[in-house]
């Protein structure tokens, strides 16, 4: 998983309006700093080994650069998000890259966060819902994509989607998660899994610790989570840390900026 990514580019990433905690208007990034850092993790992708599709930004568009809300994809189909109003004119050029690619794009019918509320971890998904996601669409994803449902519901608008709360770093058998972002049937979901679990706390959740991606042996992560990064590598995962204060800027990490193509099929999870 995570060998096949959709990214696009940070030349025209800038705080327009604030549509989660961490955007201010005021606090704007610096535009060669945001680009030179979303080249560095798309080259840290590909060192290593990951498959990169890329699509240009559109001037519209200022957070287009956080492509993993743009669907969820498994197999051949994707199931477009619904974002907050002001991420609407993204949603074209997403559609339309998808269609030329092949993909069987469904609209979804209910407020949608793409992947960012949408952690596919083998042939469950880590569902998350109460900020931008209607939890109607969990029956809408279980049914399109066959995923069986793991329903996480994260308490405050600063986890505004799943993917700050909570990580996948080895289907089957490693997850990491704030337990603080979560209420508490979602906590014990999670424990029922049976799956190892590695706790985050707050401060470093809260610098992006857990929007991160990892491809079960590589983990690219910022650099702001030393503790984090700790676990990791105890855990024998070769962890990469890179820089994205830009990207916080807009309310974002490194998973934000990449939307997974290659989520395996029913029964080919491992
Ligand atoms: N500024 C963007 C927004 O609020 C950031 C999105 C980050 N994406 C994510 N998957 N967490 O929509």
């Amino acid at each position: 998983m995570n060998r096949k990514l959709l990214v696009s580019d940070a030349r025209h990433f800038r705080v327009e309006y604030e549509i989660n905690p961490y955007m201010h208007t005021a606090v704007q990034p610096e535009p060669g700093a945001a680009v030179a850092e979303h080249a560095t993790i798309v080259a840290a992708h590909r060192a290593a080994g990951r498959e990169i599709r890329t699509m240009h930004s559109a001037p519209e568009c200022p957070d287009m650069v956080f492509t993993a809300n743009a669907a969820l994809v498994r197999g051949d189909c994707a199931v477009l998000g619904q974002p907050p109003p002001e991420r609407k004119a993204e949603m074209s050029y997403f559609r339309d890259w998808l269609t030329r690619h092949g993909y069987d794009v469904l609209e979804a019918p209910y407020p949608f966060s793409g992947q960012g509320d949408a952690l596919a971890c083998g042939d469950l998904l880590l569902a998350g819902y109460g900020q931008r996601t209607d939890r109607r669409m969990h029956a809408v994803l279980a049914q399109e994509l066959g995923y069986q449902v793991v329903p996480l519901r994260t308490v405050s608008t600063r986890w505004y989607d799943l993917d700050l709360a909570v990580a996948v770093i080895a289907p089957s058998r490693l997850l990491a998660y704030c337990p603080e972002a979560l209420d508490a049937p979602s906590r014990e979901r999670l424990h029922d899994l049976g799956m190892e679990l590695i706790e985050v706390c707050v401060e470093e959740a809260e610098r992006f610790a857990l929007n991160l991606i990892s491809d079960g042996s590589v983990v690219t992560m910022t650099r702001g989570a030393p503790r984090l990064a700790a676990a990791l590598a105890a855990h024998g995962l070769r962890v990469v840390e890179l820089e994205t204060t830009e990207l916080a800027k807009g309310g974002g990490g490194i998973r934000c900026t990449a939307l997974t193509l290659d989520n395996p099929l029913p029964g080919e999870a491992s």
